[in-house]
């Protein structure tokens, strides 16, 4: 039975304030902080009314501090639904969907801590496995200023274990440093929202210099070290039109620029390469590429079921990013994860531009069985989360 419970204004790694909330169980708790994205889907929930987190605030010390007292914290299905009651919209815009993100894995860590087991326990039951990082080496888009047009060029290195793994994505992180500092003799190389390097270069030349710094050190240190983009298309779509800050691509050119990406330059993980609502795009680069890539939808689906639906029926894409504020509770979250488990496709859990330090998505990524957790290679706050999935595989955490 839920005790007591309460919330309070936090900073994310953008210096913006952050929700977080405690649910009480008698002497256990739990406590959760919701992150916030820069790049956010049309159809995600709203994370704060009027953007406003003292709305959230509001809305929770009239409506729920009080209603959740004495409610059954085990039945989380229905503290979940009881959040969408109390809110009473079908976008969490009452109270905000990282109010409900935070109070739902608030109750969830609590539950876990009251029954005595890791949070991936306890989402995912006894089939737990350790997914591989994919972190983010050179960024644009919306989390930086003068970037690359492409969001994000990522790795996921295929080490022994996760340290291993971490370790690879790190050295590629720093060697993609040096090349772009000898580059930019006369300019300063700065870090964007992610931590990934930003600096003024083309999205080809994005492209060469990620090769060449995975080639040097997949072959040093031999491992393998797969080459990944999130498009975050959305960004830069404009009528009909993709627009790079050196050139315009037609929708047509636009698919084979994203076929070419995986037949020429090797590129094992595509995401959102594609406007939100060109399912039948996203179908034909899929089936273009095939088995040899995972190409994600995270604007294109918003963690929704009825999208991800949507996508399984046009076979759009053989992957899925899960971020739980886009859809506001863990219970819908593990609906849309079951879903795609179901039926084939990968999950990615992920983080968003603007993190706090929780790392509640690394026990979600194992407890999901989720190939790939999306979070950064580098900084406190995308470290909290493969920090703390290093402590998990050494069995730390049991
Ligand atoms: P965000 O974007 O800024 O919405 O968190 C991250 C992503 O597109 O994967
Ligand atoms: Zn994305």
């Amino acid at each position: 039975q839920i005790t007591g419970s309460s919330v309070r204004k936090i900073f994310d790694s953008r210096g913006n304030i952050a929700i977080e909330a405690t649910i009480n169980i008698g002497n256990y708790s739990g406590t959760c902080s919701a992150p916030a994205g820069a790049s956010t889907g049309e159809t995600e929930v709203i994370a704060y009314p009027d953007r406003d987190v003292e709305k959230s605030i509001d809305f929770y010390n009239r409506n729920i501090r009080n209603a959740i007292i004495g409610f059954n914290a085990l039945a989380q299905r229905s503290f979940d639904t009881l959040l969408h009651d109390l809110d009473g919209t079908d976008n969490f815009s009452a109270m905000g969907g990282n109010l409900a993100t935070a109070l739902s894995i608030a109750n969830a860590k609590a539950v876990a801590s009251y029954l005595n087991i890791p949070l991936y326990r306890y989402v995912g039951g006894l089939n737990p496995a350790i997914p591989r990082p994919l972190g983010n080496i050179i960024g644009g888009g919306k989390h930086s200023k003068r970037g690359t047009t492409i969001q994000e060029f990522l790795v996921s290195s295929q080490g022994k274990s996760f340290y291993d793994s971490v370790y690879y994505n790190i050295l590629v992180h720093k060697k993609v440093g040096e090349i772009l500092s000898d580059k930019l003799k006369n300019q300063s190389v700065g870090l964007g929202d992610e931590k990934a390097w930003t600096a003024d270069v083309s999205d080809e030349e994005a492209i060469d210099i990620m090769k060449s710094a995975v080639n040097e050190i997949s072959s040093d240190n031999k491992v393998k070290i797969l080459l990944g983009v999130d498009f975050a298309a959305d960004s830069f779509y404009n009528n009909g039109k993709y627009i790079y800050k050196n050139k315009i691509l037609s929708r047509d050119e636009q698919i084979d620029f994203a076929i070419s990406l995986n037949k020429e330059h090797g590129f094992y993980y595509i995401e959102d390469p594609l406007f939100d609502t060109d399912f039948e795009g996203f179908s034909e680069i899929t089936s273009k590429i095939g088995n040899n890539a995972l190409i994600v939808g995270d604007d294109l689906y918003t963690t929704n079921p009825e999208r991800i639906k949507k996508g399984i029926e046009l076979k759009s894409t053989n992957g899925v990013l899960i971020k739980v504020n886009q859809i506001g509770t863990l219970s819908d979250t593990t609906e849309s994860v079951k879903l795609a488990t179901k039926n084939k496709m990968e999950t990615v859990v992920s983080h968003r531009s603007g993190e706090t330090t929780d790392d509640f998505i690394a026990h979600l990524a194992v407890g999901f069985n989720s190939k790939l957790i999306k979070s950064g290679t580098i900084g406190g706050e995308r470290l909290a989360k493969l920090n703390e999935l290093i402590r998990i595989e050494e069995g730390l955490i049991d």
